[in-house]
């Protein structure tokens, strides 16, 4: 199998006033292309911490993130930012929509992001038609004219899925995309999830709810720093 992402020998701490919390102690990590993993571990034991220096949102104090047999640290600022835009999508579980554009707006975006001005007037029409296409397959096809606080959780959620899949991203890495939902809700984004993985869509999920978690292929458990 081939891994696209690696961690190796993660160290993060956080220095708070004169003494130090050690948040990741020498933490490694293995994902391989087509996987579905999630990270479970207590409230404050790093998940959240892992899952940003994974996608390059932050940077570990020693170690390094390797994806697709690159190290992301050596990444000169072009190379990084494509890697954050294109390579990995991102959902959060607070959705992080902007509430001043629709739906289909929201789910362009990274697209909008990713190609220059003139770019997007090249790329519009066609972006536009991907994402409708992704809401429509997360059945959000009846609300693109939505402004985000006009949708249930559950459909933020989806929207959110459909935006961080607009750059059609190698890795998809989620933090506690149920967090913010009821039960049942929540069980329809893991089934989104599953879907887009049996279809091929690497994903790392992190998430401290053990019935989720079962839903992924494979469950890694953080506690005190590393993998346990
Ligand atoms: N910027 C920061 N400065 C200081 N401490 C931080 C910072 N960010 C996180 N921490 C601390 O690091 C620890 C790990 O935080 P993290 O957010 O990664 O935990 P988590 O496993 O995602 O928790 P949760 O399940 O509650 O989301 C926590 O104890 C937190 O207080
Ligand atoms: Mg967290």
């Amino acid at each position: 199998m081939t891994e696209i992402l690696q961690a190796k020998d993660l160290h993060k701490s956080y220095k708070m006033g004169k003494s130090r919390l050690e948040v990741l102690k020498g933490l490694e990590l293995c994902v391989n292309a087509g996987e579905f993993v999630a990270i479970t571990g207590a409230s404050g034991s790093g998940k959240s911490t892992l899952l940003h220096i994974l996608g390059g949102l932050d940077t570990p104090d020693a170690g390094y993130v390797e994806f697709d047999g690159g190290r992301i640290d050596k990444f000169g600022a072009g190379q990084l930012n494509r890697f954050r835009n294109k390579m990995v999508g991102f959902v959060f579980q607070f959705y992080h929509l902007l509430d001043e554009l629709n739906v289909l707006d929201n789910v362009v975006l990274p697209t909008m992001a990713s190609v220059g001005s003139l770019g997007w007037l090249a790329r519009r029409k066609r972006a536009r038609k991907r994402a409708a296409e992704l809401l429509e397959q997360f059945g959000l096809g009846e609300r693109i004219k939505h402004k985000p606080y006009q949708l249930s959780g559950g459909e933020r959620q989806r929207a959110a899925i459909a935006r961080s899949l607009m750059n059609e991203p190698r890795l998809l890495l989620a933090d506690e995309p149920t967090g913010n939902l009821d039960s049942e809700t929540g069980n329809g984004i893991l089934s989104v999830l599953q879907s887009l993985n049996r279809d091929g869509q690497s994903i790392v999920m992190v998430t401290h709810d053990e019935r989720m978690a079962e839903r992924a292929g494979r469950i890694i458990r953080l506690a005190d720093g590393k993998i346990v």
